[in-house]
């Protein structure tokens, strides 16, 4: 053959050499394939590629240049076919078949979020810690020793109607406030103390925007020597300018409540600012409440608040009817 001979086939050469390896790599159908073929054409000690560089050296000098820029595009032409078919098989093929792409992206679960009570009560668990109150806890089902003896509220007293009530039997009840709780408390330690308690109470309510047989309070008790009414009202107004803003309104009306002596009715002015609502009730524990749990009267003072929590989530977001925190509609809650 005469040197241009030689250069000619030396061209063809490689034009095969590219369609070999092309359909090679177009052709695997699994991982092994390829690498196989990796292997046969890329191969870094005997791949054809490697075999069709070395050629290059035997090559006239007027050859080179064709031959040289012909090599480097047949090279990189199957360096993306080897690319090209192991990003091809690399991906999982089994579910692709069965019409089920497990490449798609999937569908993300639907996450929750805590719903406004307990966001409330979390959050009236924080401030009142800043205040020093830890937190306490006390039977749903309770005795009608806790819920009204303990609590001064005499055998006759109108709040112990069965039809304010939910009675169970031999003597318990669902709790219909968490006073109760204050006496658990002081029957279990010595003053002084500071605690809140949160939790359900039931009475049978009539159902509306601001009622209901099931509700949610958060009782107070901070017991110590030389506590008076003004520690009283200075708690609550901290803690209803925190929770409810700097602007809250918040008023004190004298009330009754056999537990605590003065008492009162604490108000907030209700969002849209045209009327008071009740918060829940207060006062100094009266001392026959002190004496039931060995307490003596002269040596500490003490003052309980009982607040509805419903209320002042209600105050707080601007809702209008209770209902809505029970019937866990998500469009409701999602706003939240
Ligand atoms: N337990 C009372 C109620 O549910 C509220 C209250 C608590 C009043 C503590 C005084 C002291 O209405």
């Amino acid at each position: 053959m005469s040197l241009p001979d030689l250069a000619v086939e030396a061209l063809a050469s490689l034009d095969a050499l590219e369609a070999d390896g092309l359909s090679a790599f177009t052709g695997s159908g699994s991982p092994a394939e390829v690498e196989a073929a990796r292997v046969e054409f890329l191969g870094m000690k005997q791949g054809r590629v490697k075999t069709a560089q070395e050629r290059l050296k035997a090559l006239e000098p007027s050859a080179k240049r064709a031959y040289g820029q012909r090599f480097n595009a047949v090279k990189g032409s199957l360096e993306s076919a080897h690319d090209a078919a192991k990003a091809r098989l690399d991906r999982p093929t089994l579910a692709i078949a069965d019409g089920f792409d497990v490449t798609r992206p999937g569908t993300r679960p639907k996450l929750g979020h805590r719903h406004p009570l307990t966001q409330t009560t979390d959050e009236l668990i924080d401030l009142f810690g800043r205040f020093g109150f830890t937190v306490a806890r006390g039977p749903e089902v309770e005795d009608v020793h806790h819920n009204f003896d303990a609590l001064n509220i005499p055998p006759v007293h109108p709040a112990r109607d069965p039809l304010d009530n939910f009675y169970l039997s031999e003597g318990t009840m669902l709790r219909s406030q968490t006073s109760t709780v204050q006496i658990r408390v002081m029957e279990s330690q010595p003053p002084p103390i500071r605690v809140i308690a949160i939790g359900r109470v039931y009475r049978p309510d009539t159902v509306d925007a601001t009622h209901s047989f099931m509700f949610h309070q958060i009782e107070g008790l901070m017991v110590d020597k030389g506590v008076t009414m003004a520690d009283l009202k200075t708690v609550l107004r901290l803690f209803a300018r925190s929770y409810l803003g700097e602007d809250v309104k918040i008023r004190f009306r004298p009330s009754f409540f056999p537990f605590t002596e003065p008492s009162v009715e604490v108000d907030m002015l209700w969002h849209g600012g045209d009327r008071w609502v009740e918060m829940g009730g207060a006062g100094m524990v009266d001392p026959n409440v002190f004496r039931a749990v060995g307490y003596d009267p002269d040596e500490v003072t003490g003052f309980a608040f009982g607040l509805g929590i419903e209320r002042l989530c209600m105050r707080r977001h601007g809702i209008d009817d209770i209902r809505l925190l029970y019937q866990n509609e998500g469009r409701f809650l999602g706003q939240f």
